[in-house]
């Protein structure tokens, strides 16, 4: 008589990886194909009147946003009215640090004066996207 001892362990990992390949798809599902073109029309409307997005000019009353997408936090030259809390809070601005900002800048960045926030999760993947091709 000999018995495979193997054989229960192999069948939790199948157990495992269906589990593991099911939440992975279910994943898939859910992903923002976000929409350029409604991110610049949702920031032209919400945010156009105080952020610049072009290289002269434009509005002064936040930092100018061009290529602000792998830049650090409060580090825009020409901007002097930067708070003391978005200086010392070493971000650096990626997808994913402006999703957790623009939810709610005030929570994530307690004392910012950026006073804008985005609720909705597909506008703000939109206005994101948006901000993302804006190179300098
Ligand atoms: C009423 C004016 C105003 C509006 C409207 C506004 N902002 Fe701002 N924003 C500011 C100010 C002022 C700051 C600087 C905040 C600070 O120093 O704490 C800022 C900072 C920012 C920063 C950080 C920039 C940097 O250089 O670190 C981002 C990103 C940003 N705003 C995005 C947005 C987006 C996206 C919208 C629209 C949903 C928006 N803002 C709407 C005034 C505004």
């Amino acid at each position: 008589m000999f018995r495979i001892p193997i054989m229960p362990n192999f069948r939790r990992l199948l157990v495992v990886a269906t589990a593991v390949l099911a939440s992975a798809s279910c994943a898939a599902d859910t992903t923002i194909t976000p929409d350029i073109e409604h991110g610049k029309a949702t920031f032209n409307t919400m945010c156009g009147v105080c952020h610049s997005v072009q290289k002269t000019g434009g509005p002064v009353e936040g930092p100018n946003l061009l290529g602000l997408v792998g830049r650090e936090a409060a580090s825009q030259a020409d901007f002097a009215k930067y708070s003391p809390a978005l200086k010392t809070s070493n971000l650096t601005w990626s997808e994913e640090t402006l999703d957790r900002f623009l939810v709610n800048p005030m929570a994530m960045v307690p004392g910012t004066l950026m006073p804008m926030l985005i609720r909705d999760d597909k506008t703000r993947a939109d206005v994101i996207a948006y901000l993302a091709t804006l190179k300098q």
